[in-house]
């Protein structure tokens, strides 16, 4: 008997990764903190390098990441949400970050940029702040790993999950699969118990929580476990 559509769906589902923020670490104990992040499960650690332009906050240098890359295995992703990220972004990539995410607001040449992270050596994704259509990614979807659809406006942590995004996702979602594209989706903002459901039910397989997670009393690996564990089970 042949298999249903459901079972192509799933089988063709990509798998849920987990990956935090570290704006909610302890900045005095980033060491440990990566570790902590390491041991909890965590597919990946997202840096939100801001440089007080693009968003009106400040936080991470490339040297703040490499004194914490050899404390942990895992890969690193630097979120640039800063202006003209050509200027800087290998910076990042010397500093040990696998993936670097390039907003499709900040840089004139988007195309030209997300083929030179690739030339870095870095794996090139590219992100949506909330007022920005899909359209704007439809001719650089052969040049990335992956799609970040802002779930807030980006600049702070702790704000509030923006749930019209879903709309976003699955529509970023209808465009990779109809290009036959090999690209994750990411959604980062106010990713909770609360919303990881619906946000991986409309097709993003990567989230980043960082207020959310660091807020179960049960501790860090329990939260990334139930998180991936509600994701999972959104998608079927
Ligand atoms: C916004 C940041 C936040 C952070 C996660 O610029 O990118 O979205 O990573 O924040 P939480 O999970 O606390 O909403």
């Amino acid at each position: 008997m042949r298999p249903g559509f459901g079972y192509y769906a799933r089988a063709m589902a990509r798998p849920i990764q987990i990956v935090p923020s570290v704006l909610p670490a302890d900045f005095a104990r980033l060491g440990e903190e990566v570790q902590a992040l390491e041991k909890a499960g965590v597919d990946r650690i997202q840096w939100d390098v801001m440089d007080g332009v693009f968003v009106p906050n400040l936080t991470f240098g490339p040297d703040v990441i490499a004194a914490a890359r050899n404390h942990v295995d895992v890969p690193f992703e630097a979120h640039l949400m800063v202006v003209e990220p050509e200027r800087l972004m290998h910076l990042y990539a010397e500093a040990g970050c696998q993936m670097l995410i390039v907003h499709a607001e900040s840089t004139t040449h988007l195309h030209r940029t997300l083929a030179q992270v690739r030339e870095l050596g870095a794996q090139p994704a590219v992100a949506l702040n909330p007022a920005t259509p899909a359209s704007a990614v439809a001719h650089v979807l052969d040049l990335v790993d992956m799609v970040l659809v802002m779930t807030v406006n980006p600049g702070f942590g702790g704000q509030a999950y923006i749930p019209t995004m879903e709309a976003k996702v699955r529509e970023v979602k209808a465009m990779i699969d109809a290009g036959g594209h090999d690209v994750d989706i990411e959604v980062d903002g106010g990713i909770s118990a609360a919303t990881i459901e619906g946000a991986a039910a409309a097709g993003a397989n990567v989230l980043i929580s960082g207020s959310a997670l660091y807020k179960y009393e049960q501790g860090l690996e329990y939260g990334v476990t139930d998180l991936r564990g509600r994701a999972e089970a959104a998608i079927g």
